[in-house]
């Protein structure tokens, strides 16, 4: 359940679909299955195997299983890199999160009712360009966020995504219902299926990899600090597969949801992070029960936000208190100031820096803060990360091991292991070789 909590979340609902769009379509959204299936999983379980056995944070789990198995101690730097990569991703996944919350008053207050596209474009642009609103829900938001890790109440959270999951869920297909109604439905799930070979770029094939580790929340050693806490007894295999599902089948309703409303309204399907800012409320503006359904919607965006926020900075925490001693709380005021402070780099992206003198003339011209962040964690960061975890379980871990762990039928057991062993590692590299045009 925690685990589900932290892979459902922003990943799924506001960037899925903004990628999805910025990158063409259906082409995209079969490239990013196929990573799920045929990466995300087995390296997830990988993920979830190295922590059930680490019983600690990433570092020092990394550090013991290299030890049990009489590998190199630089195996923990793979712990290293996920605290680093966690860190930076809260930092702007707060700032997100902070729109999230933002809108949660402005739905509730009726602004979007009856609303143009106009209008809601314009109350966006209205948010994102004053730096101090942002900055002010931000720093809620990472509050409320260190509140909880400092108290290490996860089990509350546990509970929480117990209803709240399914609800969102239920509500995402409130909004498919309601796009069905709109005259752009056939568009949009023409846009999302139909898959255009033509509009997917090298780099494209390098997002739709770098979301599969995002929204599964792998490759960072979140999942592996939950897998510290996974009773011998759950199945790792089901337990990956279940959330892999229920992941993907958010994000996907999500799509449905918002590119019918993309061109009913004659928006730009690649208009990039205010895509659901824009579509959705447009939709609550226009269907009956609107503010009640869109302010009960932000609402269950937070909490989803929250869940993954939690998982994104525990590794870090949890480093902190076993081996600097700091205290949980401590270690949650430390981390939460440094994280709030690095956020306010992507604040800037959206209004003063949003152009970058200082990059131009290099491969970062017309990138942002922001858009450097999140490029380097989730394209570069979670799959290299994703991609050690997969060949320290498929070559370096004891064949026993790996199947008391796994516990699996002896099928499963060679497509997993063939899985983690050849497949991963072989098509990351092949992704990250083609993204820097080594085949073109
Ligand atoms: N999976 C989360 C999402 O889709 O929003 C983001 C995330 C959470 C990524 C935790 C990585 C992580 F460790």
């Amino acid at each position: 359940m925690a685990a589900t909590g932290s892979a459902v979340g922003l990943g799924n609902i506001w960037k899925f679909p903004y990628i999805t769009g910025e990158n063409g379509g259906g082409a995209f959204v079969l490239i990013y299955l196929l990573c799920i299936f045929l990466m995300g999983v087995p390296i997830m379980m990988a993920e979830v195997m190295l922590g059930r056995r680490g019983r600690r944070n990433p570092v020092d789990s990394m550090r013991y299983l290299a030890e049990e198995m009489g590998h190199s101690q630089l195996w923990r730097f793979l712990g290293w890199l996920g605290v680093v990569a966690g860190f930076f991703i809260l930092s702007y996944y707060s700032v997100i999160a902070g729109w999230a919350i933002s809108y949660v008053f402005s739905t509730g207050a009726g602004t979007f009712a009856g609303a143009d596209a106009e209008l809601v474009g314009q109350h966006f642009d209205e948010l994102t360009k004053s730096p101090l609103t942002l900055i002010f829900w931000h720093s809620i938001f990472m509050v409320i966020t260190m509140i909880v890790v400092a108290r290490g109440i996860e089990d509350g959270i546990e509970k929480a995504v117990r209803f709240l999951i399914p609800a969102l869920f239920i509500l995402m297909i409130v909004m498919v219902l309601y796009a069905m109604t709109t005259s752009g439905f056939a568009d949009g799930l023409r846009f999302m299926f139909a898959p255009d070979f033509s509009k997917i770029t090298t780099e494209g094939v390098l997002k739709a990899m770098g979301q599969a580790f995002f929204t599964l929340s792998i490759g960072m050693g979140a999942i592996m600090v939950y897998g510290a806490y996974l009773p011998k007894e759950t199945s790792i295999a089901q337990t990956s597969f279940t959330i892999a599902i229920a992941d993907t089948s958010v994000a996907v309703l999500a799509g449905v949801a918002i590119f019918p409303i993309v061109f009913s309204n004659g928006l730009e399907a690649g208009s990039g992070p205010g895509l659901i800012f824009v579509t959705l409320p447009l939709a609550f503006g226009n269907m009956a029960f609107g503010t009640f359904f869109g302010t009960l919607f932000f609402i269950l965006l937070v909490f989803a936000a929250w869940s993954s926020s939690i998982s994104l900075i525990e590794p870090a925490v949890a480093w902190l208190i076993e081996n600097k001693n700091f205290s949980r709380i401590k270690a949650s005021i430390t981390l939460g100031l440094l994280t709030w402070v690095v956020g306010l780099g992507t604040v800037f992206s959206f209004n003063e820096w949003s152009y970058i003198a200082l990059f131009d003339n290099t491969p970062l011209q017309g990138k942002t803060f922001f858009d450097v962040l999140d490029y380097l964690t989730s394209n570069i960061m979670l799959p290299l990360g994703g991609v050690l975890m997969a060949i320290f379980a498929g070559w370096l871990m004891k064949r026993t091991a790996c199947e008391e762990e796994l516990a699996i039928n002896e099928t499963a057991y060679l497509l997993w292991h063939f899985l983690v062993r050849y497949v991963t590692p072989v098509a990351v590299m092949l992704v990250f070789l083609n993204a820097i045009g080594v085949f073109s």
